[in-house]
């Protein structure tokens, strides 16, 4: 870090990989000044998922609105902002274009830096956002609709995978097997109340270990077995209790979350780990991660459930790390939906 002025650098951050508008201001790349978040999930929910095309005409109508929200809330004026982050990928590619070239015009025209960011990164650096003395190393369990990877965090901006989903992401098998449940869009969240009220060990789900030291993950078997599950007792016209089928794949796919990351906590020597992504809000894995930490004397940090999910709050952070190292993107900067990295 150069001096001063780099410490207190103040980033205005654009999120539009998915269904959330988002734009935040944060300094120091952990003080947030702003935050605001227009959600789109009313407008698809009667899609029952959501389409890229409305996604892309909703950021249009929202982003001039959200960014300028951003900056009143936090009483600054574009030209008191340091740099310009933009979520560049992985996402829907006509949501991203929106928020990129919204942020690129604005860069321009104001005479700022701007940085891409890599979404995934971004949800990384959520950890940064909300306890000032949380820093590399750790290991990070990020969990989200796309993503399902082990991560170990070596140092601010480097990054070494240890595991990932060789097939559905977790938040994925979550949003299929609310779908079958019937249950509204997002899955996840609607998942997580029902299970409240079930029995987990109704239904002896399958855990996909892998091989004995593998922290691979593999959420497809559960959510076929939760499918035929349902068929099967269609079909003999048994009972099915929802919640109770909520509660056992949630259960199976906790499971698995947590006892591979405490495993890589031990093969990395961490002494710390973190949590990011959509998944990461679900009350029942936050629990379980807070107990297994506690009996293996790991410390745990779990963001807040909205910082959890998309904002743009978590990608100025992660621009803020890479505006202290001088790494800008130019305006030939484009948005990459399966931008790589991870
Ligand atoms: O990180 P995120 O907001 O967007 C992506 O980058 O994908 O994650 C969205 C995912 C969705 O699959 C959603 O169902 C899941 O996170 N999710 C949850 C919960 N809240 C959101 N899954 C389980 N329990 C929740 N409470
Ligand atoms: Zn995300």
């Amino acid at each position: 870090m150069k001096n001063n002025k780099d410490r207190d650098a103040k980033i205005l951050a654009i999120e539009t990989s998915c269904d959330e508008t988002a734009a935040a201001v944060v300094i120091g790349g952990r003080v947030i000044i702003s935050n605001i978040i227009y959600s789109q999930i009313e407008i698809h929910r009667e899609f029952g998922g959501v389409v890229p095309e409305i996604a892309s005409r909703n950021h249009i109508a929202k982003i001039d609105e959200v960014v300028s929200a951003a900056l009143a809330a936090a009483n600054l004026d574009i030209t008191e902002i340091d740099a310009v982050a933009a979520t560049a990928g992985p996402g829907l590619i006509g949501a991203l274009l929106v928020g990129l070239s919204f942020g690129k015009a604005l860069a321009y025209a104001a005479g700022l830096p701007i940085i891409g960011v890599n979404h995934i990164e971004g949800h990384i650096c959520s950890n940064y956002l909300e306890n000032p003395d949380f820093a590399p190393p750790f290991v990070c369990l990020v969990v989200s609709g796309g993503h399902t990877h082990l991560i170990y965090v070596k140092d601010y901006g480097e990054y070494e995978v240890l595991g990932k989903t060789r097939d559905d992401a977790a938040g994925e098998a979550f949003d299929k097997v609310a779908r079958s449940l019937g249950l509204n869009y997002p899955g996840g969240v609607e998942i997580d109340k029902l299970a409240k009220h079930g029995n987990q060990t109704a239904v002896n789900f399958p855990r996909a270990w892998l091989e004995a030291t593998s922290l691979d993950f593999s959420f497809s078997g559960l959510k076929s077995a939760v499918l035929n599950y349902l068929n099967s007792a269609k079909m003999s016209e048994q009972e099915i209790v929802p919640a109770d089928v909520a509660a056992s794949f949630q259960k199976a796919l906790v499971d698995v979350l947590v006892e591979k990351s405490i495993s890589a906590c031990k093969l990395k020597n961490a002494a710390k780990l973190a949590v990011a992504g959509g998944v990461g809000a679900n009350s029942f894995l936050r629990k379980a991660l807070t107990e297994k930490c506690e009996e293996n004397k790991i410390i745990l940090n779990i963001p807040s459930p909205i910082f959890c999910t998309d904002n743009a709050a978590m990608i100025a952070s992660c621009g803020y790390f890479s505006y202290i190292r001088g790494k800008f993107d130019n305006l030939n900067l484009n948005a990459y939906p399966n931008l790589a990295g991870f």
